[in-house]
């Protein structure tokens, strides 16, 4: 089966043709090889660095790009109802007349939490990516990054995953008619994310138990055997989650916070967000930026502990948390995380898994579930704030990286007794019981 995109059958599946000329560059300061954008490499042959998508801007005029941005809102294309492909202007890898491989991804809403902004002592939103269509902000990496595989022809994707690239991927590579083979840790991810991965056809390969270990299996035989890998080394993936940024200030009539707070795991989402704040900055849509600050769990938070004793290296851990999203011990981007913050003067935090639990309780006060990786966003602001590194008040965004229904079990689990046996009521059906149980439920709300 050819894969190769045919020119779209219908207009508004279009890309516009674009005056700039893409390539990938090393990240490496001293080596900064180019590729073009089909070479095979995701990583420097030279040194081995990361690469970027690089962009000539120049052509481009900000005054009008948020214009032209709003207005697609109003057009039912489906490059202008994704909140990726809505910012293709950013995205200019992608040749005139390609079909993108979308789900409508983005879009997704932005929501003032207040008790929860109270309890960490900030003036906060949430940015919750978990409405994705499969329920976490992997859709717009992985919308891009399909795309980018379709382009090239590829016919069997792959990645390691905690769970979420996974899901997103089986998606995504469903919808483009390509296979897809991933690897997870043994029993380590959730049913929920599971099951999207086999119910969008995926072969699931359990192997190991953390998500380094099948990472590295996995990545010794990429090559090898032609697999397209999606994992966030691949920079096509970054490419998608940049347009988050674009969402949130659009959202915020521009106006751009004091910081932009992200969990952190392989490090890819806070790397993608650094990159889309400095290329708005670089085409002039804002002159300010947002402190970039990444929570990491403290079981996985070799980043944090980096950053914290001035080392020059991550140093590789066995991960241990309950947010087995970011249950990650040896990210990959860490480099473009570094670059990242020391780009808009960030901040990196590590947190608890009891704190990671106590923030989730507070968004549920707000009637706002997440996944228990994304909350330890939250639970870092709360833990800055109490330090002093965080301006009491100040005014933050939180992105949510997943649904709350991504990892249903711990939500039970999480649960105290005393909790339960006030909200778990297991009641015969007799009316008098019935009546009895509810007159007790009616005295909690008295
Ligand atoms: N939050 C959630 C819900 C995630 O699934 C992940 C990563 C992260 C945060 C961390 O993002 O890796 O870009 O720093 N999940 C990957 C996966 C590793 O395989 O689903 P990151």
């Amino acid at each position: 089966m050819d894969l190769r995109v045919q020119k779209a059958p219908r207009e508004d599946h279009e890309l516009p043709d674009s005056m700039t000329s893409p390539f990938l560059q090393c990240i490496e300061q001293g080596c900064e090889r180019r590729y073009p954008l089909d070479a095979k490499e995701h990583l420097c042959s030279a040194c081995g660095a990361l690469l970027d998508v690089r962009y000539d801007f120049s052509q481009i005029d900000a005054k009008s790009l948020s214009k032209v941005w709003q207005q697609r809102k109003m057009s039912s294309a489906i490059t202008d109802q994704s909140g990726v492909w809505r910012f293709r202007e950013l995205l200019p890898f992608v040749p005139a007349g390609t079909q993108v491989i979308s789900l409508s991804e983005g879009r997704t809403p932005l929501v003032e939490v207040n008790r929860t902004g109270e309890w960490a002592g900030v003036q906060l939103s949430i940015k919750h990516q978990g409405n994705n269509p499969t329920g976490s902000f992997k859709d717009l990496g992985m919308t891009a990054c399909i795309t980018q595989a379709a382009i090239l022809g590829s016919r069997v994707t792959a990645c390691a995953s905690t769970g979420n690239t996974s899901a997103s991927m089986a998606a995504y590579a469903a919808r483009a008619g390509m296979k897809a083979v991933v690897f997870v840790p043994f029993g380590k991810i959730s049913t929920a994310k599971l099951a999207q991965a086999l119910e969008f056809g995926a072969v699931v390969i359990e192997m190991g138990d953390n998500f380094d270990q099948a990472f590295r299996m996995l990545r010794d035989l990429t090559d090898e055997l032609g697999l397209y890998l999606v994992n966030s080394l691949n920079p096509f993936r970054l490419e998608g989650q940049k347009t988050i940024v674009c969402e949130i200030l659009e959202q915020r009539d521009w106006r751009v916070p004091d910081y932009l707070v992200l969990p952190g795991g392989n490090l890819g989402n806070v790397s993608s967000v650094g990159k889309g704040l400095q290329e708005l900055q670089q085409i002039g849509v804002i002159d300010k930026l947002p402190r970039l600050v990444v929570v990491q769990a403290e079981g996985a938070n070799p980043f944090f502990t980096m950053i914290a004793t001035g080392a020059d290296e991550i140093v590789p851990v066995q991960p241990r948390t309950e947010a087995s999203a970011i249950r990650i011990g040896n990210p990959v981007n860490w480099k473009k995380a570094l670059r990242a913050l020391r780009f808009t003067d960030g901040l990196c935090e590590s947190v608890s898994d009891e704190q990671i639990f106590e923030a989730k309780a507070a968004l549920a006060k707000d009637g706002v579930g997440c996944e228990p990786a994304s909350a330890a966003s939250v639970a870092g602001i709360q833990k800055l704030v109490q330090s002093g590194k965080m301006e009491d008040g100040a005014d933050v965004v939180a992105v949510l990286t997943g649904h709350q229904l991504k990892d249903p079990e711990i939500s039970i689990k999480r649960r105290s007794e005393r909790e339960l046996a006030q909200q778990r009521l297991h009641v015969e059906p007799d009316i008098d019981k019935l009546r009895a149980a509810l007159e007790s439920v009616m005295l909690q709300s008295a």
